[in-house]
């Protein structure tokens, strides 16, 4: 089954579009930074970027966005003074492989240089275990005798969207040890890459030329004899705990010689071995699922930010500098569960980035609105949690000009999101840390914004909000959007559950919160408004529900009527102007999303009701539309279109196959949230899983392809296999577990013993309840 646990192609050429999707499909990384998949010998032209995760700059007044690293990984080879580059007219052969099992990347090239042949090949990988640390294992191998020039070291023309971004870049050495340090433009942070080389291969020259630190080798290859080198590369920055980055950098990868190439990979794979235990989901009986969905699975666990960092993972991950390295809802909302439910660790990190800016959340509340107060989480967040979106974000590709759109200022669902996964964390692993560290403070924060955001109508005597955009941009400035009132009302339910917990468990905590943020006397407005907040509620004869104030008085439209009606092939619908603006025509889920957020409180027949009436009015213009239209066809048991759209979500990275441009805006790069979907869809969804404080219930419906669906469960602090056949589910209680959760599978309630697998027979509880 090695076919399902890694990607090839034998591609390397096709024009500057196939390059960058060849970067973000082959991409590696380790949650410290992203390497695309470009060759050894790539440069600026074909996107080379190691993109580092939380480390952001801004030159002059083009868009902030995360720093990429001067480039360790390089290597150029020329034979009998032919230089090989792929892609390139010598090229006679080339794979390349993305190997799921450890994150490695793999080329091999075949050149035909001056009538040789010559075989490039080299292995690569970012440590898991050492998340400083990149190692390169590369290798020339000529068919005949030739002169061969390795010129290898660090390069520091790399590429970038709105750089440079590293000034006085300086090149040096410690012994044999290559360095290159610069420093960012705005926060004068530090960034520092040292590299060495373990290589048999004869005496070496170091020369720096076109912003490349090397070192050359020049040799006579005897033929069919390997000339190999081994590369160990390591960036350090300002946001590292050391106190100077670059002693750092020459240490970690003298370290790492020392271990050597075998060493470096045995830990890294160790490291990958733990994650893929809690996170891989197997799907039986369905190739093409099992790949996309491990793939999908692969993206997540390596963007997990690093253990301690609180760091977040960025709508496009680390495949670049798109979409300006920001973190948006999508973390909350689309990647958090799989986290949740499989790797809580890495969820608390993601929380804690929230928790570490929260201070950015309440500089926008200060001075975004009129008399907004609390925490207004950015829509684009950096690494201070000031908001990075625009108020003209997006250019018209037609007129050139800048379009207003209001994502910034009005998508205020944000700051619930937020909230909603902070509780969710408690209730799923029953550990009020971060709650007590700072997340109660956020909670609180976030329902005091909504407090001052809300509309109290005297005459309906209930709260409203009015003038918000609610997941579907392309309606702008709406009043009650069904998705944000809800959110809103439940950020207000948690901010009371939270003050409850917290004055039951740390009365103290409580108090000394309660004093800090000078909040006591807000408390019962808190609970006033989650009582009294309007929701849209299911119209009594259809089900449906309106997305917002005067959605069903809008013209009704196709999507397809659009398309013929634009006029540019990137043009965006929305905004002022956009031809989806006076249509029903909504850009992602909306409604439907916000009854998969909230699916115990909604009957299947509502859910169906809606999905029917949404679906054939959505563009699903945004990679996190699909998963949500998934999940609730599972609820109703459309599985056909469930698992349609499963694989949609599933596959988009795998596939390459998304918007490249949205208006004047270049969009490429990886999906998250989408691969995040994948897992929801899978696990959630056809497996039906529900987690609740006190139990976990699953009703499964499996896909009628699917032989089996079995993945890692984790709930309360203990682990769970569990495996699931159209006749029976299986769960395997890890032996170290410490509690007897309850479980209600189909119906029946059995306790998890440590280390006793429990297996239930699901076409028997349905038949005796039948009978
Ligand atoms: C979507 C947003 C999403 C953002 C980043 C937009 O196109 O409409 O919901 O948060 O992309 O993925």
């Amino acid at each position: 089954m090695q076919h399902l646990w890694e990607i090839s192609t034998t591609e390397c050429a096709g024009g500057k579009e196939s390059i960058l999707r060849r970067g973000n499909v082959y991409q590696i990384a380790n949650g410290y930074m992203g390497y695309r998949g470009t060759l050894d010998e790539s440069g600026p032209e074909e996107a080379v970027g190691i993109t580092l995760a939380g480390l952001f700059d801004q030159v002059g007044a083009a868009w902030r966005e995360p720093v990429n690293a001067p480039n360790g990984g390089f290597t150029r080879v020329a034979v009998d003074g032919a230089e090989l580059a792929a892609p390139g007219p010598a090229v006679a052969s080339h794979r390349q492989t993305l190997k799921f099992a450890d994150a490695l990347f793999e080329r091999e090239t075949v050149f035909m240089a001056g009538g040789k042949q010559v075989t490039l090949a080299s292995s690569r990988f970012l440590s898991a275990a050492r998340p400083n640390l990149g190692v390169i294992r590369f290798t020339v191998t000529c068919d005949q005798d030739a002169d061969l020039t390795i010129r290898t070291g660090i390069d520091a023309n790399i590429w970038d969207l709105n750089g440079p971004h590293l000034r006085g870049l300086a090149a040096g050495r410690r012994g044999d040890v290559l360095t290159v340090e610069g420093r960012t433009h705005e926060a004068g942070k530090p960034v520092a890459v040292a590299e060495v080389v373990t290589a048999d291969l004869g005496a070496e020259d170091h020369l720096n030329e076109q912003n490349r630190s090397l070192r050359v080798f020049r040799l006579r290859a005897r033929a069919g004899q390997p000339c190999t080198l081994v590369k160990y590369f390591a960036v350090f920055t300002g946001h590292d705990r050391v106190t100077a980055p670059i002693a750092a950098a020459v240490e970690a990868v003298q370290a790492a010689r020392r271990l050597g190439y075998a060493g470096c990979l045995a830990q890294h794979d160790a490291e990958w071995q733990r994650r893929w235990a809690r996170g891989d989901v197997v799907i039986a009986g369905d190739e093409a699922a099992q790949l996309a969905l491990r793939y999908s699975i692969l993206q997540l666990l390596m963007v997990a930010p690093v253990d301690g960092s609180a760091n977040s993972i960025p709508a496009r991950a680390l495949s670049g500098q798109v979409y300006k390295g920001a973190v948006f809802w999508d973390t909350e909302m689309f990647m958090f569960p799989f986290f949740l439910h499989a790797y809580p660790e890495k969820a608390m990190e993601l929380l804690r980035y929230r928790i570490r800016t929260l201070d950015g959340a309440r500089r926008k509340a200060a001075t975004e609105g009129p008399g907004y107060r609390g925490a207004f989480y950015a829509w684009e967040s950096q690494d201070s949690g000031d908001d990075a979106c625009t108020y003209f974000n997006i250019g018209d590709p037609i007129t050139g000009r800048e379009l207003r759109t209001h994502f910034r200022d009005k998508q205020v669902h944000i700051s619930g999101d937020v909230a909603i996964a902070l509780w969710e964390y408690f209730k799923v692993t029953g550990d009020d840390t971060l709650l007590v560290q700072g997340g109660a403070e956020v909670i609180l924060e976030c329902a005091r914004f909504y407090y001052s955001y809300a509309h109290f109508k005297k005459d309906r005597g209930r709260f409203e909000i009015l003038d918000v955009i609610g997941p579907d941009e392309y309606h702008e400035r709406v009043n009650n959007n069904a998705f944000t009132n809800m959110v809103v009302r439940e950020t207000f339910a948690i901010a009371s559950a939270t003050v409850e917990h917290l004055r039951q468990r740390h009365p103290a905590v409580l108090a000394a919160l309660l004093e800090k943020i000078g909040i006591a006397g807000e408390l019962a407005g808190f609970a006033d408004a989650a009582a009294r907040l309007y929701v849209p509620a299911p119209d009594g004869a259809t089900g449906v529900i309106e997305q917002f104030d005067g959605y069903f008085k809008l013209r009704d439209a196709t999507v397809e009527e659009l398309r013929t009606k634009m006029v540019h092939p990137n043009e965006y619908l929305g905004a002022g102007q956009g031809l989806a603006v006076p249509t029903k025509i909504i850009k992602q889920a909306d409604v439907v999303m916000m009854l998969n957020l909230f699916k115990a409180r909604f009957p299947a027949a509502i859910k169906q009701a809606n999905w029917q009436y949404y679906e054939p009015r959505t563009e699903h213009g945004s990679s996190l539309s699909a998963c949500a239209y998934a999940l609730v066809a599972t609820e109703f048991g459309d599985l056909d279109f469930a698992y349609q759209y499963f694989l949609k979500t599933a596959q988009i990275d795998l596939l390459a196959s998304y918007k490249v441009y949205v208006g004047t805006i270049f969009m490429g790069g990886s999906h998250p949230a989408a691969n995040g979907g994948a897992w929801m869809t899978a696990v959630l969804g056809f497996g039906g899983v529900q987690v609740e404080s006190d139990r976990v219930t699953i009703n499964p419906r499996l896909y009628r392809k699917w032989q089996a669906l079995e993945f890692g469960l984790e709930f309360k602090g203990d682990r769970f296999r569990i495996r699931i056949t159209p006749a029976a589910v299986t769960l395997t209680p890890d032996r170290l577990n410490r509690g007897h959760p309850v479980f209600v599978i189909a119906g029946e309630t059995v306790t998890c013993a440590p280390g006793e697998p429990v297996t239930v027979d699901v076409a028997e509880v349905a038949n005796s309840k039948a009978s």
